[in-house]
């Protein structure tokens, strides 16, 4: 199989979508366009070379910021203090249930596109907002870290991914 990120576009098939959690398929199938269009969130999808219009998986990018305080302060003492922080949002991220396997490539897509991005939108982490306490514990095993008191949030240093990145590499 031969994978394929790319931006969400008219052409993919959202109406089958189904991730399992209605919520994310929902917003993938009425949100997600319109949510790009208006420069709200960046939607992303990954297909097979062989059946493009399939969503195997999305996730969606936004710019973000965090208060130096919800940071371990090992890392802050590293860090200007700014009022707040450039980061990158990670909203959403799903897989269609006929495709297990898919969360870790998306995630990895995730990390890259943020590490790639990085000398033209600076951003010192990726912050992904959980929905439930399973998808608290998939980003956790990636080594995301709590962010702030809510437990929803959790987040990865940009050179935490660099070094993710060239593992992978
Ligand atoms: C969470 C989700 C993306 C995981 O996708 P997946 O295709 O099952 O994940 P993968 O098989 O690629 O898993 C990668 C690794 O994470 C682990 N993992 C998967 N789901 C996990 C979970 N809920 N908790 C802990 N680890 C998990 C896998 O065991 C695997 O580890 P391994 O490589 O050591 O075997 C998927 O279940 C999903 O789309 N769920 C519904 C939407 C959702 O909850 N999204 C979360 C963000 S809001």
């Amino acid at each position: 199989m031969s994978l394929r990120f790319e931006a969400l576009a008219r052409s993919h098939d959202r109406e089958r979508f189904s991730c399992g959690v209605d919520e994310l398929d929902h917003y993938l199938r009425r949100q997600a366009r319109l949510d790009a269009e208006r420069n709200v969130a960046a939607a992303f999808v990954v297909v097979d070379e062989a059946a493009p219009p399939q969503i195997m998986g999305y996730y969606t990018l936004s710019a973000y910021t965090v208060v130096p305080d919800e940071i371990p302060e090992a890392l802050q003492k590293k860090l200007p203090r700014y009022p707040r922080l450039p980061a990158t949002l990670l909203g959403r991220l799903a897989r269609d249930r006929r495709f297990p396997g898919t969360g870790q490539l998306l995630l990895i897509d995730v990390l890259k596109r943020c590490h790639d991005l990085r000398t033209q939108i600076a951003t010192l982490a990726m912050v992904a907002e959980a929905k439930d306490e399973r998808a608290r514990s998939f980003y956790l095993k990636f080594g995301f870290l709590p962010l702030g008191t809510d437990p929803r949030r959790v987040f990865l240093p940009l050179g935490t991914i660099t070094q993710l990145l060239a593992r992978k590499a």
